[in-house]
């Protein structure tokens, strides 16, 4: 809350209010991450102005955003400031009933309320909101290259950027440019839509990913999935780096995932149900598909690339775990440990994708080898297997041309 705080607080400073003398700051975070802050602005004509929760969200609706997950208002004096009527409206139009809304003075927080106790009886637009960011960021991309008709997705991990140095015939998008798409902030993630041809066949690739440890709740990931199916895709292939559990399967293997044990703490299908999209329920007893799974075993023999199978265990991070974890989770029936994939993994089997996700091992899992985990040793051997990867997804896409 520390950056929201600091967001509107610079802005309660440079606050225009000769009338009234009353200063307000306000900020909101949007589902992708990003803050958006606003001040209250004062005229003659109309004294009251425009207030700092307005100017925030006008900010955050310039830059292409739609959805908050958080709000903070900071204003001086003994009463608690709390948004307006109208604002408390605009707020909710934009966020839900359990959007978080605290209400500071320059010292700091003085209480945190939820927009559905602000406003009990708002006018509802549903999540339809939500959509409409959806809708806008496949409007971009289909004006950027109107032929195109994705059959694959393909979310790459950290490190594995390079995977779509092999697509040919691209056209790039960066996600700044796609409405609702969270911006990553890690090494080694670009924040680069590529469309293009693997072997034929055509694939989109989202070079780069969020992580939950960045601050983001796991339902950003779905404005990523969603897209991807609205625009066509059949199939999404993960891929990620991650740490071993299992002593013979060492730095650099290629691993299947079979299954995943998710905890995150968190599913990206949290808040309302879009029927439209998929249950509120779904099944996850085969998040990974199986002949998909025979299908690239068979083909990594062929070439004769190594390739395990395991299952992963999804943690929030950012630290890495401790060798008592590790021990739980082996325990638990992990193979494999890291910090991303499961949340797309859902949202996609939700939308009704079809999923297979890949492993680069960059580590074995804390206690299970001497020298401290560290995020170089990650993606050095992320590059270093990138090659392999993208040999058994090429052929991966010539058999589906084929098919
Ligand atoms: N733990 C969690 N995430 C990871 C690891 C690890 O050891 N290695 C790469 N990503």
């Amino acid at each position: 809350m520390k950056d929201l705080f600091e967001a509107a607080l610079g802005a309660y400073h440079h606050a225009h209010a000769p009338y009234s003398n009353f200063q307000v700051g306000a900020a909101v975070r949007t589902d992708s991450g990003g803050i958006f802050a606003g001040a209250n602005v004062e005229n003659a004509s109309y004294p009251e102005g425009n207030c700092a929760e307005a100017s925030a969200l006008a900010a955050m609706v310039a830059a292409g955003e739609r959805r908050i997950v958080e709000a903070l208002v900071v204003a001086a004096g003994e009463r608690l400031c709390t948004p307006c009527g109208g604002c408390r409206q605009r707020l909710s139009e934009f966020g839900s009933p359990d959007t978080l809304v605290h209400l500071c003075d320059p010292g700091g927080l003085r209480r945190t309320v939820t927009l559905g106790e602000l406003l009990p009886l708002s006018f509802a637009l549903g999540d339809g909101l939500a959509a409409s960011a959806a809708v806008t960021a496949i409007d971009v991309v289909q004006a950027a290259a109107p032929q195109f008709q994705p059959r694959v997705g393909l979310i790459l991990g950290s490190g594995l950027g390079a995977i779509a140095d092999a697509l040919e015939d691209t056209v790039v998008l960066s996600y700044a440019d796609l409405p609702g798409f969270p911006r990553p902030s890690v090494e080694g993630h670009a924040g680069r839509l590529v469309l293009g041809r693997l072997a034929g066949v055509p694939v989109a690739c989202l070079q780069g990913r969020v992580h939950l440890y960045e601050g983001v709740p796991a339902a950003a990931v779905n404005v990523l999935v969603r897209t991807l199916k609205a625009l066509g895709c059949e199939l999404l292939v993960l891929t990620n780096v991650a740490g071993s559990l299992r002593p013979e399967i060492g730095a650099g293997a290629l691993v299947l995932i079979s299954d995943h044990i998710n905890l995150l703490g968190q599913s990206p299908l949290t808040g309302p149900n879009d029927a439209a999209i998929g249950p509120r329920f779904p099944d996850l007893s085969e998040v990974y598909d199986r002949s998909l799974r025979d299908q690239l075993t068979r083909i990594a023999k062929g070439l004769r690339v190594p390739l395990h199978s395991g299952v992963y265990v999804a943690v929030l991070g950012p630290n890495f775990e401790t060798p008592a974890e590790i021990r739980a989770f082996r325990t638990l029936g992990a193979d494999l440990v890291g910090m991303s994939t499961v949340p797309e993994a859902i949202s996609a089997r939700h939308a009704g994708l079809k999923v297979v996700a890949l492993s680069v091992v960059s580590n074995l899992a804390a206690g299970l080898d001497a020298s401290p985990i560290t995020h170089e040793e990650t993606l050095a051997h992320a590059a270093g297997a990138a090659a392999r990867l993208s040999a058994l997804l090429k052929a991966l896409c010539a058999e589906l041309a084929h098919g």
